[in-house]
């Protein structure tokens, strides 16, 4: 299956209505971009496509060709590229180029349309069979041209003469079969190298069959960047020793292995070997999924067509289309289901004429019998969880139908009760500053560095979590701290290194749950680059780590400085200072939320949690349950649930091609902004330079992807932030128009482009998997537009170099609970709950305005919020119950002219605790769920 764009060269450049020469955007990868090879190559058929089209049409076509340079750059690197991809290869570039240099121009056309037409996905219009084929290259590229059956490669690394690669692919052609639900055909490369390469840019290669045969190095002359790609991805891998010398043959074959399933584990391996089968087999089973014979080439295709046909397999959607083409009578509280309620209806049946019959087919409830329950699921909805986590390198997936806002109280009620504390970032999304309200634990806000010239939060260094890790020991009451939650990645794409993060924290305190809100990360899984820096891939990787006996013994010197002679621990600056090395029996104790709805395939509310805990069955599996129970409705949406079945199909299948397509375009908006003369001048895309702190940032790479994947892959592996290449933020102060004006009167109601995050002088645009190259086109076509109208207002050159945000005050930081919710007011975690429910008692508050809440604040006065106050945006609460309102809130809040200000009333003002400190009444202790919290005094400074 193919997601090509389709493109030709003439789309590439998108012109403005004014058509002058500073207008024109051009989606070119220049020569200082490194483009990605499925680009490259979907762009040089399409160009060759286009080229020799004017070649059968030109009256001079022999000098033509010879002129056309970009002709023959474009064949000289598919001749590299379709080494690493089905079809014809480079023997069936190099035949196009013998034609062309024998002016057969309409045979040369012939043969690149075919490749054009199978990228495209169409139906191939000519009507030459297998048979007509002039050549073995022409044979094997139109031999299933038109089947309509998916389509994957298979991956075989072995040096072969031509005669035996040919042997080879006819051997599949022939064991074909009509019953087959799939075809595939093979890519065979001769090298190790080879094979990483094809991996890392072939996305339809989903098996890989391992001869012991290959060499090591390849031949052909591969980029600079694809080069160091390889050479990281190799090194990454940790080296292992066979058992016995004599075996020491295999450890080239395990090393491919590993390197191949590290890069993309949804990979199917197979070895096929003569001689010592079963000593191979002995060693390999756990790397490879069978090992073959050379002769058993039909268990092989068997093997391989199974194995996509349970990456295919959706129980759930599966169960729930059986159940819509079942006949059944409903006497059951569900109207809808069969259309009941609204076929036999005169004024809603367009309903069904919108959404479809299907729909309400699809309707039903577990307890009417059709299909599993998701309270307690044993078939196929068990099933379906069960392929996600394997989808998403989890031990447990729970699939959740409200969101992550549920996922995540899910996870905190599960996982935390009452008197816990839970070190969490305060820019988290509501929900789990709700779920402190729920479970009585907690919060200890984080603070995340400030982006204050953009008015929003960037994430909360390490530095920050060890710090109050370390305050909590030398307090005594780290054994209170149970739970770090942390955003990753924020909604703005600062990405964490979860593994350090977890591994250095598991060094101060061992048995630490964390839970990682992965809303905005469900896609992340499905690139070898983004993947290290998921949740499940972090718990794993580090699990893998614990066990090695490097660990061990770097452990055991690490101990020496971290700890003084009497058993002390060394002064907080030597914590800090050393990267902290977990000891080997800490507690992997990981969860993640995901909106997949967000990133991926699923209908609204579709969200999963994924579960990697060492402790899952004596400590939380029970409990969670509970809270699952408890946040779950007993009608749970099953068309959500089918969604994210099938969408766990897709990205088992074609992942790689989707995330790896959208951060390619993602990358190629930003480099088009940054270099279209009028579009730089008007508009400023943020990097890591300007959404990272200096000393955050590493390896100090502004936009990383752009200078190719091994440039990504060693900023993603070292620093400590990095960019999520998906988003782009645009600061747009110099249009003198804010943020939010941006979005609704210039993005959405004049061109209909939908974008979710304004600050102040922000906007952030989100690709996602169905991201197409032209609707990244017509964006820039917007931005250009837009660009012109405000040039022409300011005439040109007189751009307000300012803008809009110049008038901002600094984001506040959290300031503090009050008293009677702080246990120790040396230390940040209060008792939220208590301060909630006292909150919602209208005999426990006042309402304030904020001109006359101000003047207290001044006089010394220290109010206390009783309720959240949330602005959109940013999106998180700048009060929550119980804390300390101070000037710096309210100066923030006084600017803010956002449209949205939940917890704010416009009309009475702000809510906070009413003074008891001079009442007797008994009543007002009663108030809250805490019995003796003291009475509320209003603190003087
Ligand atoms: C970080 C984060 N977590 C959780 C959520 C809630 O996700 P959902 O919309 O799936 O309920 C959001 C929503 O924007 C979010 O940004």
């Amino acid at each position: 299956m193919q997601h090509h764009a389709r493109t030709t060269p003439e789309d590439r450049t998108v012109t403005s209505a004014s058509e002058n020469d500073a207008t024109k955007v051009s989606l070119e990868p220049d020569p200082g971009m490194s483009s990605s090879t499925w680009r490259m190559r979907s762009d040089a058929w399409e160009y060759l496509l286009f080229a020799i089209k004017r070649l059968v049409t030109s009256h001079d076509p022999e000098s033509t060709y010879v002129a056309d340079t970009e002709l023959h750059r474009s064949l000289r690197s598919l001749e590299t590229i379709e080494m690493y991809w089905a079809g014809g290869g480079t023997e069936y570039v190099q035949s196009i180029r013998r034609l062309l240099e024998a002016g057969e121009y309409k045979a040369a056309l012939d043969r690149v349309a075919r490749v054009v037409t199978r990228q495209r996905g169409d139906q191939p219009t000519t009507n030459e069979t297998f048979e007509d084929a002039a050549d073995e290259s022409e044979r094997l590229m139109t031999s299933d041209d038109g089947d309509p059956r998916p389509r994957f490669e298979v991956l075989v690394i072995d040096e072969m003469s031509p005669d035996e690669i040919e042997s080879v692919i006819k051997s599949v052609h022939r064991m074909r079969s009509a019953a087959d639900a799939f075809i595939y055909e093979f890519v065979i490369v001769p090298s190790a190298e080879d094979a990483i390469a094809a991996i890392l840019t072939n996305p339809n290669i989903l098996a890989c069959v391992v001869r012991p045969g290959f060499s090591d190095k390849t031949r052909l002359p591969l980029s600079k960047d694809l080069q160091d790609t390889i050479a990281l991805a190799s090194e990454s891998v940790t080296s292992w020793t066979p058992p016995r010398s004599k075996l020491a043959h295999i450890q080239r074959v395990v090393g491919l292995a590993d390197t191949l399933a590290s890069l993309r584990p949804e990979l199917d391996l197979y070895l096929m070997a003569g001689a010592h089968i079963e000593d191979l087999a002995r060693f390999l089973t756990r790397r490879f999924r069978r090992v073959f014979r050379r002769e058993d080439r039909l268990e092989l295709h068997l093997s391989l067509l199974r194995r996509v046909s349970h990456l295919y397999d959706t129980p759930f959607f599966t169960a729930i289309q059986d159940h819509a083409r079942r006949p059944v009578g409903v006497f059951h509280a569900l109207p809808i289901a069969r259309g009941g309620s609204v076929i036999a209806s005169k004024w809603i049946r367009d309903l069904a004429d919108f959404y479809g019959l299907n729909l309400l087919l699809a309707e039903t409830s577990a307890t009417s019998g059709g299909l599993d329950s998701l309270l307690a699921p044993v078939g196929t909805l068990k099933k379906a969880q069960d392929l996600a986590a394997r989808a998403y390198g989890a031990k447990h997936t729970f699939f959740v139908t409200n969101g992550t806002s549920t996922a995540n109280k899910i996870v905190h009620q599960a996982l935390t009760g009452p008197g816990d504390i839970v070190m969490v970032d305060r820019n988290c999304h509501k929900s789990h500053h709700h779920a402190f309200v729920l479970t009585g634990a907690k919060p200890a806000y984080l603070e995340a560095y400030p982006l204050d010239e953009f008015a929003f939060y960037g994430a909360v260094p390490l530095s920050r979590i060890k710090e109050m890790l370390l305050k909590y020991r030398a307090a005594g009451r780290l054994d209170e701290v149970r739970m770090i939650t942390l955003t990753n990645c924020t909604f703005d794409g600062i990405v964490y290194d979860p593994e350090r993060v977890m591994a250095e924290c598991l060094a101060i305190k061992p048995d630490l749950v964390f839970l990682w809100d992965e809303a905005w990360f469900a896609f992340a899984t499905f690139h070898p680059v983004t993947r290290r820096r998921t949740a499940m891939a972090a718990a794993k990787s580090l699990e893998g780590k614990l066990a090695s006996n490097e660990l061990e013994s770097a452990y055991a010197e690490q101990q020496k400085i971290l700890f003084n002679e009497d058993g002390t621990p060394a002064p907080d600056e030597v914590w800090l200072k050393e990267k902290l090395i977990p000891a080997s029996d800490s507690k992997i104790r990981v969860y993640a939320t995901q909106s997949t709805h967000k990133t991926l395939t699923a209908l609204r509310q579709g969200s999963m949690i994924h579960v990697y805990d060492s402790e899952w069955k004596y400590e939380a599996e029970d409990a969670f349950h509970e809270a699952y129970m408890t946040h779950t409705s007993t009608s749970p949406n099953y068309q959500i649930l089918a969604s994210l079945d099938i969408g766990r199909r897709q990205v088992e299948l074609e992942g790689f091609a989707l995330v790896q397509r959208q951060l390619d375009l993602a990358t190629s908006l930003t480099h088009s902004i940054a270099r279209h003369p009028l579009l730089r001048r008007t508009f400023r895309v943020l990097t890591a330079n300007e959404l990272i702190s200096k000393e955050l940032r590493g390896t100090g790479r502004p936009l990383p992807h752009r200078d190719g994947l091994s440039a990504m892959w060693k900023a993603w592996e070292n620093d400590e932030f990095v960019v999520d290449p998906s988003r782009i933020t645009i600061e747009i102060s110099r249009t003198g128009i804010d943020g939010d004006t941006f979005k609704h009167d210039y993005l959405m109601d004049r061109y209909g482009i939908q974008i979710n995050k304004t600050s102040r002088n922000t906007v952030l645009f989100m690709t996602n998997i169905g991201t197409s190259r032209s609707a990244i086109a017509y964006l820039l076509e917007v931005l250009v537009k837009v660009a012109e109208r405000i040039d022409e207002h300011y005439q040109g050159s007189n751009i307000p170099a300012g803008g809009v945000d110049q008038d901002l005050p600094p984001l506040p930081d959290f300031s503090e609970f009050a008293a009677e919710f702080s246990e120790d007011r040396s230390l940040p975690d209060g008792d939220m709950r208590t301060a909630f429910f006292r909150g919602q008692k209208r005999s426990e508050v006042d309402y304030v305005n904020p001109a006359e809440l101000a003047e207290r604040v001044a006089k010394g006065e220290q109010p206390v919020s009783a309720g959240f106050v949330t602005p959109y945006p940013p999106g998180f609460p700048v009060l929550v119950p119980g804390q300390v309102i101070t000037a710096e809130v309210l100066n923030f809040m006084a600017v803010l002219d956002t449209r949205e200000i939940h917890g704010f009333d416009s009309v009475r003002g702000y809510r906070i605790f009413k003074d008891n400190t001079a009442s007797d009444d008994p009543k007002a202790l009663k108030a809250g769920t805490t019995e003796d919290h003291p009475k509320l005094p209003r603190r003087k400074k």
